[in-house]
C-alpha cells in the first residue's frame, strides 16, 4: 500500500513537471495565458482576482524581462519617481521602534492569504530574501545580506530616510525591484516599519553584532 501511494505520488510529480514545461510553450500568447489564469483561480476572502492584474510598473518590468531589453532611462526614472512620491514618511519624524518586535516581523511570512482578514497584521518575510542575523542559518539570497546594515551605513538622516522609503516602496529606487512594496500596499503598518528600522539600525540588534 505504501509503495503504491509512493508510485502515485511519483507520477503526479512527473505530470506536474511535464505540465510546467508545456504551459509556457503553448501559452506564448498572453491572452490565452490570462484566460487560463482567470479560470483557474477563484476569489476567496481578501484574496481577490485583482492580484492577477499587474500594475503599470510590473507590466513594464515583465515586458522587459520577456524581451531581454533594458527599460528606457525615461521609463525607469518615471516609475521610480512615481513610487517615491507614494512614500509616506512618519509624520512625527519617529523612525524607530523595538528591534525585538522587528525580528519577529522579519521572521514571519504570515498574512494576506484568503483565510486572513483585511485588518490582520502581516509578517515581512525579510528572511525569505535577506540574511539579517548571523545566527539564523535559514535565509534566502534574492536580496543582498543586511547583516551589519546599521554598522556599515551609519545613521545619517539621508540613510534613515532612504531605508524607510526602501521598506515603504522598494520601486522608488529600483523600478523593477523584486522586493514587496510594504507600505504602499499596507502589508506592514507604520509601527511595524519602525520596528524593522530598529532591527536594521539599533546597535543592540542582532543585525549589528
Ligand atoms: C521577495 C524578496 C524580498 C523580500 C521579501 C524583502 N526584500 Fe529587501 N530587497 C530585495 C532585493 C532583491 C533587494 C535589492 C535591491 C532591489 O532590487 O530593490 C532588496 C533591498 C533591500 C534593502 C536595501 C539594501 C541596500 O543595500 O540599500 C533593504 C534595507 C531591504 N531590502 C530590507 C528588507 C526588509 C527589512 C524586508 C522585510 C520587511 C525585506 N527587505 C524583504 C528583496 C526582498
Amino acid at each position: 500500500m505504501f509503495r503504491k501511494m509512493h508510485m502515485t505520488k511519483f507520477f503526479t510529480v512527473l505530470l506536474s513537471l511535464t505540465g510546467a514545461l508545456w504551459i509556457p510553450l503553448s501559452f506564448a500568447d498572453d491572452s490565452a495565458f490570462k484566460a487560463m489564469m482567470g479560470s483557474s483561480f477563484q476569489p476567496i476572502g481578501i484574496a481577490t482576482l485583482e492580484r492577477l492584474v499587474q500594475d503599470e510598473n510590473q507590466l513594464a518590468c515583465s515586458n522587459v524581462k520577456k524581451d531581454q531589453l533594458q527599460l528606457s532611462d525615461a521609463l525607469k526614472s518615471r516609475i521610480e519617481k512615481n513610487n517615491l512620491q507614494a512614500v509616506v514618511l512618519p509624520a512625527d519624524q519617529q523612525y524607530f521602534g523595538n528591534w525585538k518586535e522587528g525580528e519577529k516581523i522579519a521572521q514571519s511570512g504570515k498574512g494576506s492569504t484568503w483565510s486572513d482578514k483585511s485588518d490582520d497584521v502581516n509578517g515581512g518575510s525579510c528572511y525569505n530574501c535577506h540574511q539579517l542575523d548571523k545566527k539564523e542559518i535559514s535565509y534566502g539570497n534574492i536580496g543582498p545580506s543586511l547583516y551589519n546594515y546599521g554598522k556599515l551605513r551609519g545613521s545619517s538622516p539621508a540613510v534613515i530616510q532612504y531605508t524607510w522609503s526602501k521598506l515603504y516602496n522598494a520601486k522608488a529606487y529600483n523600478a523593477c525591484s523584486n522586493m514587496p512594496r510594504f507600505g504602499t500596499f499596507h502589508l506592514l503598518t507604520e509601527n511595524q516599519l519602525r520596528d524593522l528600522m530598529s532591527l536594521l539600525f539599533d546597535p543592540l540588534s542582532p543585525v549589528n553584532q
